[in-house]
């Protein structure tokens, strides 16, 4: 498809540097927002750019989701995530991450769509989840989605739960930037890693939107880029 553009890396460390690359022109090209995601994927990314003397002191970033009922202190939430990897080591202009411990889920919602659509993202990056999920948008979400509130499933609650000491631990819920907000995003940059991933981005190279697979979403989207380091993935 000629809006996807497959890049295929040897391992973490070309992906780490490839994607650093990238950062700088988008930075040096007056990048002023910056969707973020999550996932063990984005660790030597983050580490990357941690140890580069790039500077996000001008950039507002947004990131994708967030569990319900995990806070900033709790070392499995999103927030923790990204302090842990990135905010505490590079300083941005503002960061924003869905609060999943607000007392009213749906207007925490409602404000982080406006804010986000204020803003504009300028290049937001994704994972993939092993059932084709972007963000927390399991299969089955609409593809004109907006951030909201959603049920997770047993599949990704299977795969995430191997974070959290006791399976017990991991929230059914989660607060997810929807479909269309991340379609809303000039720029994307897709990184999957593994054979675990290569069914999900079989869905992509096949080519035919089916909300079974939210990833075939970014069929639709104007500026793709995957990295991979998938042999036969383009
Ligand atoms: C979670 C996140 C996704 C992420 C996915 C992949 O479910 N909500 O945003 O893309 O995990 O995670 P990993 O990079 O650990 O494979």
């Amino acid at each position: 498809m000629a809006n996807i553009r497959y890049v295929k890396v040897a391992d973490k460390k070309e992906a780490a540097e490839v994607v650093l690359e990238r950062m700088r022109e988008e930075l040096a090209g007056g990048l002023e927002v910056l969707g973020l995601a999550t996932g063990s994927t984005m660790e030597p990314i983050y580490a990357a750019w941690a140890d580069s003397n790039l500077d996000f002191s001008r950039v507002i970033s947004f990131n994708l989701d967030e569990y319900v009922g995990l806070g900033a202190d709790n070392p499995n939430s999103y927030a923790w995530f990204m302090n842990h990897h990135l905010f505490s080591k590079k300083p941005f202009k503002e960061t924003n991450i869905p609060d999943g411990t607000s007392g009213d889920l749906e207007e925490e919602c409602e404000e982080y769509e406006a804010r986000l659509r204020d803003a504009g993202i300028d290049l937001q990056f994704l994972g993939v989840g092993e059932n084709g999920h972007i963000a927390f948008n399991e299969p089955g979400t609409p593809f004109t989605s907006i951030t909201h509130l959603t049920q997770l499933t047993e599949s990704t609650l299977g795969v995430n739960s191997q974070y959290f000491e006791d399976r017990s631990e991991i929230p059914e819920t989660a607060l997810t930037m929807g479909i269309s907000s991340i379609l809303s995003a000039k720029k994307i940059i897709l990184i999957a890693f593994g054979e675990k991933k290569r069914h999900a981005l079989e869905q992509l190279i096949k080519g035919k939107e089916t909300t079974k697979y939210p990833i075939t979403a970014l069929l639709s989207h104007p500026d793709v880029t995957i990295i991979t380091d998938l042999d036969g993935i383009k």
